[in-house]
C-alpha cells in the first residue's frame, strides 16, 4: 500500500483540478471578457462602461454589475464612483520570505488536513455524496426567506441581544428536551440554555470550559472529525473506544475513564456522524451510569435531532437531572446552513465556565440570526416541513442504499440507518480508500474518506455517502462511477501481484 502522503496529493490534485475545471465552466462569458481585458491592461486602465457591456453581450445590466462584482471582489478592479471602473495596482513582490514564521510558529498542534473532506471540499461537484448538508430543496425555503426579513424589519432584532441568547430562543430549545414526551418534564429551563453561532464553536468552548489541555477526553471511535479537531485545538488527549452499529459498551467506556482519568465524553447517541448509528435506551442507560459513578461528563451532540426516519431522539439529558450531561443541538443542517444558530444546555458550575468561554470568544450570537431562526422555528409551517422532510430522506436514503447493494454488494452497506443524513461503507480490507476517493472525484463523484472520523488509525476501509445532498435520480450513475473505480483498481492489483 502506498503511503498515506502519496494518496493525500492525489485527493489534492483531483480537487485542484476540479474545481478549476468548474470554475471555467461557471464564468459567464462577460465575466471571461472582463478577466482578458486585465490580464492584457496595465494597472489604472479604464473598463468599458456598464453600458456599453449591456450592448455588447446583449445582457442586463444586473449581470455586467454581478461580472463586474466578482472582479472587484477578487481585487482585480476597483470602481471609481462618478469616473468609471479600472484595472487594479497588482502587487509587485512574488516571492515574500515567510520563513521566519516557520521558527516563531513551532510545530503545529493540529495538522493541515485536519478539516474533513465534508468541508473543504467544494460541493458543486457535479454528484457531491462527501458533504453532509442537505440540498436546498429540503430547507424550509419560504419560512427562512419570510424569517429573514422580518427580522430586518423589527428594530429589537437589529440591537444588541443578551450574552446567553434570546429568552425565548433559549426556551425554545429548553422546551424541546421534553417534547413528544407524556412522562414528567425534565426541569430544564431557558436559564440552563445558551445560544451559540452553531455547534462547532459550542464544542470546542465545552472541551475549553470543561478540561485544561493535557487531560483526557474519551471519544467514539470513529466520530465526526470536527469534534476531533476542536478536542485537539482544545490541547486535549483522544482515548478512543470502538463503536460500530452499536454503541460502545459500558465496561470499555468505564476502564477508559478509569485509565486516562478522563472526565469528558463525548458522544452521538442519535444518528451518529458517519456511522448514522443509534444508541438503545438499554445501551444509554447503562452508559449513563458508568458517567455518573465515574463523576463525569457526557457532551451530548445531538447534531442530527431533526432527522429521525425510522426514529425519533429522545435526549439523553431528559435522564440526567444532577449536570452530567452537556448538550448540543443546533439548527444549521435542518434550517439552514447560512443561520447558524445553536445551543448548550448545560447545569451547575459547567454551565456558567461555558458561558464565560462563550463570551469570550463571540461575545454573542447575532440578535438578527436568532430572531429569524426562533421564526422559522415557531411558525406552525416548521411541524409540516419536519413531516415531509422525514420523508424525503427515507426515500433519499432507501434510493441510495438500494443502489449501493446492487452495484456494490450488500455487504458494504455496513446497515442501514434509523435517522440522519448518511450511509456507512465499508469495503473489502484491501482497497485503498484515499486512491479509491480521488478517482472518484475525478470522474465527477465525491465521499468523504473514512479515515477522517478516526482519532487513530481506521480499522478497515470505509467511506460515508450523504444521501440528502444530490439529487436522487444521480444516485445510481454515482453507485456505478464507485462500483467502476473498485473494479478497475482490483483489475490493476490482480496485474500487479501476477507474476
Ligand atoms: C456531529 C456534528 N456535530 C457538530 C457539527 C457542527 O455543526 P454546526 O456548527 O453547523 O452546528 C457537525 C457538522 O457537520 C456534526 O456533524
Amino acid at each position: 500500500m502506498p503511503g498515506a502522503g502519496a494518496d493525500t496529493t492525489g485527493v489534492e490534485e483531483s480537487i485542484a483540478l476540479l474545481s478549476s475545471f468548474m470554475s471555467n465552466d461557471s464564468t459567464t462569458e462577460i465575466e471571461r471578457h472582463l478577466r482578458a481585458l486585465v490580464a492584457a491592461g496595465a494597472a489604472g486602465d479604464r473598463l468599458p462602461s456598464t453600458r456599453a457591456l449591456v450592448s455588447q453581450f446583449a445582457v442586463s445590466p444586473l449581470t455586467v454589475q454581478n461580472a463586474m462584482q466578482r472582479l472587484a471582489a477578487a481585487g482585480l478592479i476597483e470602481t471609481r464612483p462618478g469616473t468609471g471602473t479600472f484595472v487594479s495596482a497588482r502587487p509587485t513582490i512574488t516571492r515574500s520570505d515567510f520563513s521566519w514564521q516557520t521558527t516563531a510558529l513551532g510545530s503545529m498542534r493540529t495538522g493541515h488536513s485536519v478539516v474533513g473532506t465534508a468541508m473543504s471540499l467544494d460541493s458543486t461537484v457535479p454528484i457531491a455524496m462527501h458533504s453532509a448538508y442537505p440540498s436546498e430543496g429540503l430547507l424550509p425555503q419560504r419560512l427562512i426567506r419570510q424569517a429573514l426579513g422580518r427580522a430586518a424589519r423589527r428594530s429589537p432584532d437589529i440591537d444588541r441581544p443578551l450574552l446567553g441568547g434570546m429568552p425565548e430562543l433559549r426556551a425554545y430549545f429548553a422546551n424541546e428536551i421534553d417534547a413528544n414526551t407524556a412522562a414528567r418534564a425534565s426541569g430544564i429551563s431557558s436559564d440552563d440554555t445558551i445560544v451559540v453561532p452553531g455547534s462547532q464553536s459550542a464544542l470546542i468552548s465545552v472541551f475549553r470550559a470543561l478540561a485544561q489541555p493535557g487531560d483526557a477526553i474519551v471519544m467514539e471511535s470513529p466520530t465526526y472529525w470536527g469534534a476531533i479537531a476542536a478536542a485537539r485545538q482544545a490541547g486535549l488527549v483522544i482515548v478512543p473506544i470502538a463503536r460500530g452499529s452499536q454503541a460502545p459498551r459500558a465496561a470499555e467506556l468505564d476502564e477508559a475513564l478509569e485509565t486516562s482519568g478522563a472526565r469528558l465524553f463525548y458522544a452521538q447517541p442519535h444518528f451518529a456522524n458517519p456511522t448514522g448509528a443509534l444508541w438503545t435506551a438499554a445501551e444509554a442507560a447503562s452508559l449513563l451510569d458508568v458517567i455518573r459513578a465515574r463523576k463525569a461528563f457526557l457532551i451530548e451532540d445531538d447534531w442530527a435531532h431533526d432527522f429521525g426516519i425510522d426514529a425519533q431522539v429522545r435526549p439523553l439529558i431528559w435522564h440526567d437531572t444532577d449536570g452530567h450531561v452537556v448538550y448540543l443541538r443546533s439548527l444549521s443542517k435542518s434550517v439552514s446552513p447560512s443561520l447558524r444558530v445553536g445551543a448548550v444546555i448545560a447545569r451547575g458550575p459547567a454551565l456558567a465556565r461555558i458561558q464565560v468561554d462563550r463570551t469570550v470568544t463571540d461575545l454573542y450570537v447575532s440578535g438578527s440570526l436568532q430572531a429569524a431562526a426562533l421564526d422559522v422555528v415557531t411558525d406552525p409551517g416548521w411541524r409540516s416541513h419536519l413531516v415531509r422532510l422525514r420523508e424525503s430522506l427515507r426515500v433519499r436514503r432507501d434510493t441510495l442504499a438500494g443502489y449501493v447493494v446492487e452495484h456494490l454488494g450488500a455487504e458494504t452497506l455496513t446497515h442501514l440507518p434509523k435517522g440522519g443524513l448518511n450511509l456507512w461503507l465499508r469495503f473489502d480490507d484491501g482497497v485503498d480508500v484515499a486512491r479509491l476517493v480521488a478517482e472518484c472525484l475525478s470522474k465527477g463523484v465525491s465521499m468523504a474518506p473514512g479515515a477522517e472520523w478516526y482519532p487513530a488509525e481506521p480499522p478497515g476501509s470505509f467511506v460515508r455517502l450523504n444521501f440528502s445532498g444530490p439529487h436522487p435520480e444521480r444516485f445510481g450513475e454515482g453507485v456505478e462511477v464507485i462500483a467502476a473505480a473498485l473494479a478497475s483498481r482490483r483489475a490493476l492489483d490482480g496485474r500487479k501481484g501476477t507474476p
